[in-house]
């Protein structure tokens, strides 16, 4: 489990998860035995115009290590120059988006669509790593094609061989294609393909990942390095912590089988959510002030909400939030108690909307 030089503690990873994967959402993740985290794709354009979005693209904190800035865009040049703002602020590691499903801009390819513009995307690679120190390592997120033609495998394994020989330390394979976006289910015997075909390089596996067991399931099922837990992170910061317990039990001499060892398992109590859910208000406040918060924090809450025994009732005040006030009278109202709380309800766990993520990669645009 490395990233270059970096050692990860545990093979489990905050996705970049744009609208998401802020500061906020990392730190309290990390609280909670995260052991790195992405932040969401940032523009190079907007970070190169300076103001709020270099603001928000350089926003860490000491406690937010090991942390890769990620960056997307579609030229060598402006990429480069994000990637160096991105290490001298203090990130760990850089990665390229190469996977996000936003259209292409004036017939140039960004993100995924520089699965179909190799040339860009090598050309992107080594401007990025000649422009950065040694020292700091660069990753990409890929996903397994732009369709499912094998023209597309193809692309896709030059692209990876390119960032083997420029030096890149790390892929993270989505098991969807670009023209799925987020719909049906991630392939993951493409995750287990990489991974024999690199057996000595560091690969992340990406695609529903909704609960600790199927982290576990991910690692046992394809041999990736590391799991990157994108939709099951949002309003579940526990799931680091379990998907690690869940795994040390099953590797363990006694060989628990997943059944067996869930039962290791409890879900938060009502006295966790609370804290989990004051902490992260509080830092989103930092960050983006009271009315730009209280709008994240709709969304976060209504997440949260599924680990409560009256999850429908708390979910619906949630979504009536604003601001700091009515922040709080939910989580007076809901959780000043103590009590256990529920997992949730199966099909609670796959309900983040992937079109407001497609809307958020393409407001960027
Ligand atoms: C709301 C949302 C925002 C996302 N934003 C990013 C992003 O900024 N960077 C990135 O690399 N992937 C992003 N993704 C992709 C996820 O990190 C992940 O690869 C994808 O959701 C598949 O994993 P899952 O099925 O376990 O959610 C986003 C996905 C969603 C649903």
């Amino acid at each position: 489990m490395r990233i270059g030089p970096i050692q990860l503690a545990s093979p489990f990873c905050q996705a970049g998860l744009a609208g998401y994967s802020d500061r906020a959402m990392r730190t309290v993740a990390r609280r909670r035995g995260c052991a790195y985290a992405v932040t969401e794709a940032m523009l190079d354009v907007i970070m190169l115009n300076g103001g709020e979005g270099l603001r928000r693209s350089i926003d860490i904190s000491d406690e937010d290590h090991p942390v890769a800035g990620q960056i997307m865009g579609s030229e060598p040049e402006t990429m480069a120059r994000a990637a160096q703002i991105m290490a001298g602020a203090g990130y760990d590691v850089i990665d390229l988006n190469f996977a996000c499903p936003v259209k292409k801009i004036k017939n140039k390819a960004r993100g995924g669509h520089m699965l179909l513009d190799v040339d860009r995307g090598v050309s992107v690679l080594k401007a990025v790593r000649d422009a950065l120190p040694p020292a700091v390592p660069t990753t990409i997120s890929l996903r397994r094609g732009f369709d499912d033609s094998p023209e597309s495998t193809d692309r896709f394994y030059q692209l990876l061989e390119s960032a083997w020989a420029e030096g890149y330390s790390a892929v993270r394979v989505h098991g969807r294609t670009v023209e799925q976006k987020y719909l049906g289910r991630a392939h993951w015997p493409f995750l287990r393909e990489v991974k024999q075909r690199y057996p000595d390089k560091t690969i992340l596996g990406s695609g529903d990942v909704f609960t600790p067991q199927d982290a576990v399931r991910m690692l046992e099922e394809t041999g990736v390095d590391v799991v990157w837990i994108a939709r099951g992170a949002i309003g579940n910061p526990w799931i680091f912590r379990q998907a690690q317990t869940l795994l040390q039990i099953a590797r363990s001499p006694a060989g628990l089988g997943p059944h067996e060892a869930e039962q290791h398992l409890t879900p938060p109590t009502i006295h966790e959510q609370r804290e989990a859910l004051a902490e992260h208000f509080a830092i989103a406040m930092q960050i983006h002030g009271e009315s730009l918060a209280g709008r994240r924090m709709r969304k976060m809450g209504i997440k949260y909400s599924r680990f409560h025994p009256e999850s429908a009732r708390v979910k619906s005040d949630f979504i009536a939030v604003h601001s700091l006030r009515d922040w709080t009278g939910v989580l007076s109202k809901w959780y000043a108690g103590e009590g256990p709380g529920v997992w949730p309800a199966a099909d609670a766990a796959d309900e983040v909307n992937a079109g407001a993520d497609l809307q958020t990669c393409e407001a960027g645009a």
